[in-house]
């Protein structure tokens, strides 16, 4: 069964067997009858890399639904099932005038994935509007909760890619999401342009999500037409030490203060001024309006792409002394 489909880098890599399941139950019979076959989780396909075939079954989280599970007069509930389109769902949310995932429109990939790394993007992630989600175990037999504490959420990270990796299968996510008193987050520069841009002073959270999708749209590659994953690499954190001798020597650098003795460094221009934006090596290339994506241009393998992710983290380091992280799971 080729995944070329089921992955957003579109390469056509084998799996031995695949199964799609639609419900929990569907999919705890599944794991309950294969207790002993290797498995692969497989969602959105948006955030993997695949460099070899897939020796396992496969089984595809397909589970939709979302509804109004509770609400108040300020706050609704909405509870969406892991196979759910992300960027639909955010768009039906928004239909229903909810405010909260408004500045995430747009990222690729399915509900159930979101709280895996804490996805995020223009000053809002996962973690600030996520309630709770649910979970299977891997061997189907049980069921868990786990609350925002318990899910230990980072800068792109969580208990799901730490202890609990592996573990289990994420088959619901709760959002507490605002009904009427919006909190509008607009503090993101390249927003604020955009709206400046139409003229917006007092934006609804359907002009942010318009803003968003108009910014993604100028920078991001479009997964259906040119196969990518985002951002390839995570905005390194590194001490201010570190920053301020790598700033003497390159004083355009751009940061953010994470905390009082940390700094995190845009990876995107690391590499742009590494030289690396638009570089090209056969159908595997560094994208040419956010250096921070690889791109395949069309055939490159799962290993060419690797291999030119190494390239730049090498390159990379050479320059600044910076290391940077795939984001990206590489399988
Ligand atoms: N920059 C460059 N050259 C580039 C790309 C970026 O100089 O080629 C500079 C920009 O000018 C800007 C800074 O780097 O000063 C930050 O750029 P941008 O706002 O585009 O964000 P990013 O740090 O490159 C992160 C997320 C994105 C998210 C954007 C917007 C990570 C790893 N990536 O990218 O997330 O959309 O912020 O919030 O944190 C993803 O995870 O797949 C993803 C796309």
């Amino acid at each position: 069964f080729s995944l070329k489909n089921h992955n957003t880098f579109g390469i056509d890599a084998q799996a031995r067997q695949f199964v799609a399941v639609h419900s929990v139950e569907e999919l705890q019979n599944v794991l309950q009858n294969h207790q002993n076959t290797t498995k692969f989780i497989l969602g959105g396909g948006s955030n993997m890399l695949l460099t070899q075939d897939i020796d396992a079954l496969v089984i595809h989280i397909d589970i939709k639904g979302k509804s109004v599970i509770k609400e108040d007069e300020n706050y609704v509930w909405v509870q969406a099932m892991a196979g759910e389109n992300w960027h639909e769902f955010v768009l039906w949310t928004i239909d229903q005038d909810f405010g909260g995932l408004e500045n995430m429109s747009l990222i690729p990939g399915n509900v159930g994935t979101t709280p895996v790394q804490n996805i995020g993007a223009y000053g809002a992630e996962i973690k600030d509007t996520f309630l709770e989600c649910s979970a299977v175990s891997m061997d189907g037999l049980t069921t868990r909760d786990f609350d925002k504490e318990a899910c230990h959420f980072g800068y792109r990270e969580s208990i799901f890619k730490q202890e609990a990796k592996g573990q289990y299968i994420i088959t619901s996510v709760v959002f507490k999401l605002t009904k009427h008193n919006h909190t509008i987050n607009s503090n993101y520069g390249d927003i604020k342009a955009e709206l400046a841009k139409h003229g917006i002073e007092n934006p609804t959270i359907k002009d942010i999500s318009n803003a968003v999708i108009a910014i993604r749209q100028s920078k991001l590659p479009d997964p259906k037409e040119l196969g990518n994953s985002g951002s390839f690499f995570k905005n390194p954190v590194i001490s201010k030490t570190q920053f301020e001798q790598v700033q003497a020597k390159f004083p355009d650098i751009k940061f953010f203060e994470v905390s009082p003795t940390e700094v995190k460094v845009p990876a995107g221009w690391l590499i742009e001024h590494a030289g690396l934006k638009g570089y090209r090596d056969g159908d595997a290339g560094v994208h040419k309006n956010q250096a921070l994506v690889i791109v395949n241009y069309g055939n490159a393998t799962g290993t060419e792409l690797v291999n030119l992710s190494k390239l730049v983290q090498k390159t990379v380091f050479d320059k600044y002394g910076i290391a940077i992280e795939a984001e990206v799971n590489i399988i």
